[in-house]
């Protein structure tokens, strides 16, 4: 494995291998490795010529008075971890050189990104849809993968690849979890042991949901109040949003009449947390 930190670098490394006909695929990150991102690196070693990784703590999705700062960084054991999985090329850019001082674009997905995640945390979706779009153009990948734990920012990204006309396959793949059901997120290693064990709400409440409309309920309404009702029992858990919406446009449902979309977004103690969950529904 090779570690890259410079852009005409990346470039040429990607570039000889798409003009000898291999194909390129890419899984971004913001590095602490764990096992869900892992997942998307090994899908990649399987399908791909050539598997390149990113690394970058990306400022512009963060607000300014999120955890850009002491977001977890661990350089070393992100390079074993992706080793280990397979990577070919990890790609480390330097802040400077994706946003020089003169940088003035940005890339906005209109509604998408406002919805669920992007009221809450506005200009989020812009910062992921620019640094994307940036290493896009410096990986040229034929496919990337991203994780549905991040449920919104796949529908953002595959709205972006086909509005922009970008000739990159999108693949995603489900959600890594711990054995009592937690999401991985590099945002977990934020929690004490007590508030470890309040954040399995999270997905105990996306199941009750899941088995509700299985039941038969077919009340938006109905589902986000059984939700809220077991976050509630948490003394330790803040509900931001609980939604229950359509897995294309994400609008609220309020009649469940096919698929949905459960998702939600909950503050443990200071540490704000997301999970989801697609619900099957036969038309
Ligand atoms: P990051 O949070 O590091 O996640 C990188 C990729 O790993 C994303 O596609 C995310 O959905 C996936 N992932 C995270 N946790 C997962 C889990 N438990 N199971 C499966 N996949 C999981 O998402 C970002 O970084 C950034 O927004 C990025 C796309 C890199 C742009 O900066």
């Amino acid at each position: 494995m090779r570690v890259i930190e410079s852009i005409d670098d990346i470039k040429v490394a990607t570039g000889s291998a798409r003009c000898d006909g291999k194909t390129v695929g890419f899984v971004p990150t913001m590095g602490f490795l764990h096992e869900g991102h892992l997942s998307l690196m090994r899908a990649a070693r399987a399908e791909n010529y050539l598997v390149v990784v990113s690394l970058f703590v990306n400022p512009t999705q963060f607000g300014p008075n999120e955890d850009f700062e002491r977001y977890p960084r661990d350089r070393n054991q992100d390079v074993e971890l992706a080793m280990g999985a397979g990577t070919d090329l990890l790609f480390i850019p330097r802040a400077e050189d994706i946003y020089p001082p003169d940088d003035a674009t940005r890339v906005v997905v209109r509604g998408l990104s406002e919805k669920l995640c992007g009221a809450s945390r506005p200009g989020h979706f812009e910062g992921v849809a620019t640094v994307v779009t940036k290493l896009f153009n410096m990986v040229k990948p034929h496919r990337a993968y991203f994780g549905l734990k991040d449920y919104q920012q796949t529908v953002v990204i595959r709205r972006m690849v086909e509005d922009l006309h970008l000739d990159v396959d999108i693949v995603t793949l489900p959600t890594v979890r711990e054995a009592d059901g937690l999401a991985l997120s590099s945002r977990n290693s934020y929690l004490s042991d007590e508030e470890r064990r309040s954040a399995r709400c999270l997905k105990d409440s996306l199941d009750l949901a899941e088995r509700k409309i299985h039941e038969g309920e077919r009340q938006g309404d109905q589902i986000r109040g059984q939700i809220r009702d077991r976050i509630g029992r948490e003394k330790l858990a803040r509900i931001d949003y609980v939604s229950v919406s359509d897995p294309k446009t994400l609008d609220e449902v309020s009649q469940i009449s096919g698929d949905v979309v459960i998702s939600l977004a909950v503050y443990i103690g200071e540490t704000r947390l997301i999970d989801n969950l697609v619900v099957k529904v036969a038309a």
